[in-house]
């Protein structure tokens, strides 16, 4: 499966989610390569950080920032079970190329109520690419929610019904996510049975739960 965490707007929690994501199917036994399309390269950063320390490798990472992405895509594809593409914010190019590789979109959003969730552009992007592409899915995924997740629950619950629907598992904002990045770890690898582990976990259960 190919899933391409994407939204144009920065710091939602694309790379958190991607580099997670991939590293718990990684940890599940599947072969997994992360694409960084982001030509700011935080993923291949934060495996270049792991390098640094020695950490075992547990997932490819290629940078690929091009418009190209979708063509190279099943190339990579080919020797994986599930390619994980680490989106750019804004460059709408590249998320089109993002959006024509992908069989799953995760579209990471901060519940918050003054904010929209994804801007018009990019739900207009996915619009065009269903257009080619009518079976690509697409969920939102509620990041960093606060002790009030209750809020973002029902709300959750009353947006299942929509188109992209929102995905049941949530995540929490928890400093655990800032310290793994900034030691090119994963939140399992600081604690396996922190709550943002579990979060992590139960994300990725569900995500392979979706029918494609
Ligand atoms: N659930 C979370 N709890 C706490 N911090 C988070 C969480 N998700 C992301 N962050 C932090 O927020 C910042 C932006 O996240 P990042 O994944 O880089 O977003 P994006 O890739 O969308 O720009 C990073 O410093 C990251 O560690
Ligand atoms: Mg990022």
């Amino acid at each position: 499966m190919i899933v391409a965490l994407l939204n144009q707007k920065g710091g939602v929690g694309k790379t958190t989610l991607a580099l997670h994501l991939a590293g718990e199917w990684a940890a599940n036994g599947k072969r997994v390569t992360l694409i960084d399309a982001d030509p700011q390269g935080s993923a291949l950063d934060w495996s270049q950080q792991r390098a640094r320390e020695a950490l075992p490798r547990l997932f490819g990472v290629v940078g690929l920032a091009r418009d190209t992405l979708h063509r190279e895509a099943p190339e990579l594809a080919r020797d994986a079970d599930h390619i994980v593409i680490d989106g750019p914010p804004r460059v709408a190019g590249l998320m089109r190329s993002a959006l024509l590789a992908a069989d799953l979109v995760l579209i990471p959003v901060q519940p918050s109520p003054f904010d929209g969730w994804a801007s018009a552009e990019m739900l207009s992007l996915l619009g065009e690419a269903r257009i080619y592409r009518p079976q690509l899915a697409a969920r939102f995924v509620l990041n960093r929610c606060g002790a009030r997740t209750v809020i973002a629950r029902a709300t959750a619950e009353a947006l299942a019904d929509h188109d992209p629907p929102v995905l049941g598992a949530t995540i929490g904002q928890r400093v655990a996510f800032a310290d793994a990045a900034q030691s090119g770890r994963l939140v399992s690898e600081l604690d396996d049975d922190s709550p943002a582990a579990r979060d992590i976990a139960a994300l990725c259960a569900e995500v392979g739960r979706i029918a494609l």
